[in-house]
């Protein structure tokens, strides 16, 4: 559905585009290709027969061999001459295949060991949608090559760069990190061939990244400064021919999978907690059904934990005479050691001759189609997945749990025939699935906010929005709210043309409002402490709240209480942990109802973010006196400073109305704020049962009037009682002078 009619797109993407070779389309590579693959196909052979690792100069490894013999019982190497061949004479090629087939560990190494990596100068990357699949898949990678992850195979996720620029030729990153990439360097200088992987997933970075090659490809063609760029989009079963048409007819190339028969079950009455259900499924599984591993698809980490936990439970009570069971979870912020046991084989029997035992991962949608688990049989759907949301009239993003698609729910039933049949139960009846799902999921791109995009964008010199060549366009309006926010922020000028400031936040791998916040942080005196802030509230939820030990939690947490502002709750916790001695912070964080690997993330994220306020020379600064405290007004100020348009106003009933959007909204639980202040500004909206407002710092009248007249200007302010308020603090303004 790409305009392909309309492409007048302006771009000024480097200025060196007039090297760019005028010759046309495949003119100059009509011979090559089959002979390129052959002599290829002949590279390969003598390397595979080899016993010396090219890429390291050792032998290979016992493991090497083993891991080699099943690499090529993967559907994708009957096809390896034919995809070679392809991608020698075409600058796209699209490949779709079967999830599991081996699209991904595969293909970008048949890439690398042909030759189209050359060390220190060029590399094949490998875009994934999921930072956990980018990161488990280089770790395969690298085993799979015999060779150091951070070395030949590296991977870069945002604030964790795992490569080197002297020796990685093959490196896994996600495709918001690659869009980062392509900021500094338009023309994707270092990149020979780009593998835009899970590409079915449209993710907001996929959908921009391919419109963003359709800029640079014309400008990478053969003899080009840099030289020619390929492209190899790879996408699971579903689209490809949207892809194809997309990129102006790209060839289409289907890797043949293996499958077997799957039967389907449905509920036959709708399930009123489908964790329940699902637990309850499994096993009853483990009790009557023959061998074979379980695939358990659930929305997030807490929710997994729970039924990780119940499964276990369930298994202990069939008690020693049935098979043993082992559970896994799958999360993207499980710890690397720990998402890799997923591929652990099931136990064996428990006696000789008795009946073997069983494997059950319960995971998120990662294992839909990133990452394929070999051995599963049986796969329990309940139907459900995170999603993003956008609602542009009240610019409120969130994620929530929400009814995946058809197509989904067919791929997550694939999953169970890979090795042999299997059976799959969805936790819904079968009505639903013909007349509730929708038969696809609607690409991010329009279910998201564009602030982010927009400035990235801008940043890449696309100034022309409305023609740039989107997959499927984002809605008008929602690209007005993105306009409107960087306009607000001062990123983008009247015109639409970006300021120095909006220059330094794209440089930030920051939503817009938090690179403000933390370049403007100086201002206030205040950069060591907003940089804290912002760090810690880039990870995961740092403060636990165990459901059987809420009070205890809830005390805890009191000691770093600042009654007005959870940010600086969070900074008195991040301060508090950093005065550990490193050896004890495990511990303290277990007592102090702190989540240890998410604070320890926070403090890889300030390291980074500090890296880069250097670079941006941001200088830092700190509000801290000489008693140790905070001087906490004027990192409140910081706050309002950048947060202004997410602020909510104490209405006479006791709810809040956020400003200018007029939602009804609520403190959220968590919160530590005392009372209800008159202003509060919020760093998130929670859509629930209740509108709640989460991590919330009390802001002052008067500094909205000061800081952000342009927005809180009178003329165009709905009439609400926050405006009552709004007059007076200009009254008193002017008095001030
Ligand atoms: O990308 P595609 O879905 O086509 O397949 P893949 O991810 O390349 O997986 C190919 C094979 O490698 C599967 O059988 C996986 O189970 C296996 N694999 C593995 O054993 N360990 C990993 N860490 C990753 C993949
Ligand atoms: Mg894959």
């Amino acid at each position: 559905m790409g305009k392909s009619s309309d492409r007048k797109r302006k771009v000024n993407l480097d200025s060196s585009s007039s090297i760019t070779n005028t010759t046309a389309d495949n003119n100059d590579t009509n011979d090559d290709g089959s002979s390129l693959a052959k002599k290829h196909q002949a590279t390969l052979s003598a390397r595979q027969s080899s016993s010396i690792n090219p890429w390291t100069g050792r032998s290979y490894s016992s493991r090497y061999h083993s891991i080699l013999q099943t690499r090529l019982q993967l559907p994708v190497y009957q096809f390896q001459s034919q995809l070679l061949e392809a991608v020698a004479s075409n600058q796209i090629v699209v490949v779709e295949g079967e999830t599991g087939s081996g699209k991904t560990t595969q293909i970008p190494q048949f890439l690398v060991e042909v030759g189209y990596a050359l060390p220190g100068k060029t590399i094949v990357g490998c875009t994934q949608p999921r930072r956990v699949a980018a990161t488990s898949i280089a770790a395969r990678v690298a085993e799979e090559m015999d060779v150091t992850l951070g070395k030949t195979v590296g991977y870069t996720i945002r604030f964790e760069d795992v490569s080197d620029s002297e020796s990685t030729v093959l490196k896994f990153l996600t495709d918001g990190m690659l869009l980062r990439e392509a900021m500094n360097d338009p023309l994707l200088s270092k990149y020979s061939v780009i593998v835009l992987d899970e590409a079915h997933e449209r993710t907001l970075a996929t959908d921009v990244l391919m419109g963003l090659l359709m800029e640079v490809l014309p400008k990478r063609k053969k003899g080009s400064k840099f030289g020619e760029l390929k492209v190899v989009v790879m996408s699971a079963t579903l689209d490809a021919e949207k892809f194809q048409s997309y990129f102006h007819g790209a060839p289409l190339l289907k890797v043949p999978g293996r499958t077997f028969p799957v039967e389907i079950f449905y509920t036959a009455e709708p399930e009123r907690n489908y964790v329940e259900a699902a637990v309850r499924t499994a096993i009853q599984i483990h009790k009557c059904e023959g061998p074979g591993d379980i695939l358990v698809f659930l929305t997030g980490e807490q929710e997994i934990e729970q039924a990780c936990e119940e499964i276990r439970l369930g298994a202990q009570d069939m008690g020693k005479d049935a098979p043993e069971l082992v559970v896994y979870p799958l999360y993207s912020s499980l710890p690397p050691a720990q998402q890799k046991k997923i591929f652990t084989p099931a136990p064996g029997p428990r006696v000789v001759g008795g009946p073997p035992g069983r494997k059950v991962v319960v995971s998120t949608n990662i294992a839909e189609t990133s990452l394929t688990i070999d051995g599963i049989v049986y796969v329990i759907d309940p139907g459900f997945s995170k999603q993003k949301v956008y609602n542009p009239r009240i610019r409120v993003e969130s994620l929530l749990v929400s009814p995946i698609s058809r197509a989904s729910a067919r791929q997550r039933s694939g999953r169970a025939g890979r090795t042999r049949p299997g059976k799959c139960f969805r936790l819904y009846t079968e009505q639903s699935f013909y007349n509730d799902l929708q038969e696809t999921t609607y690409p991010e791109i329009l279910r998201s906010k564009m602030a982010n995009v927009v400035l990235t964008l801008k940043k890449l010199g696309i100034d022309d929005l409305v023609h740039f060549d989107f997959m499927d366009p984002p809605a008008p309006e929602t690209l007005m709210r993105a306009l409107e926010l960087l306009n607000y922020l001062g990123a983008l000028d009247d015109e639409g043309d970006m300021t120095d400031l909006g220059r330094q936040m794209a440089e930030l791998p920051l939503d817009p409002q938090l690179s403000k916040m933390l370049i403007c942080s100086p201002d206030f005196n205040c950069s060591e402490e907003i940089v804290n802030i912002v760090a810690a509230m880039s990870v995961p939820q740092i403060f636990m709240r165990p459901r059987e030990s809420a009070k205890a939690a809830d005390e805890a947490k009191a000691q770093f209480a600042d009654a007005t502002s959870d940010h600086i709750t969070l900074l008195n916790a991040y301060a508090a942990y950093e005065e550990v001695p490193i050896e004890e912070r495990k511990q303290w964080c277990w007592d102090n109802f702190i989540n240890d690997r998410s604070i320890a993330s926070a403090q890889n994220v300030k390291k980074q973010l500090r890296n880069i306020m250097t670079r941006l020379d941001i200088p830092l600064v700190t509000c801290r006196g000489s008693n140790g405290k905070y001087d906490t007004n004027t990192i409140r100020m910081a706050l309002t400073n950048a947060m202004y348009m997410q602020v909510a106003y104490l209405q006479r009933q006791g709810s809040y109305l956020t400003v200018k959007d007029n939602q009804i909204v609520y403190l959220h639980p968590s919160s530590v704020i005392d009372g209800k202040p008159q202003w509060v500004l919020f760093e998130e909206f929670a859509l629930t049962s209740k509108n709640y407002i989460r991590t919330v710092t009390t802001t002052r009248g008067e500094w909205l009037v000061d800081m952000a007249p342009h927005y809180f200007d009178l003329d165009n302010f709905p009439e609400c009682e926050a405006k009552d308020e709004l007059i007076l603090e200009y009254k008193k303004k002017l008095r001030r002078g």
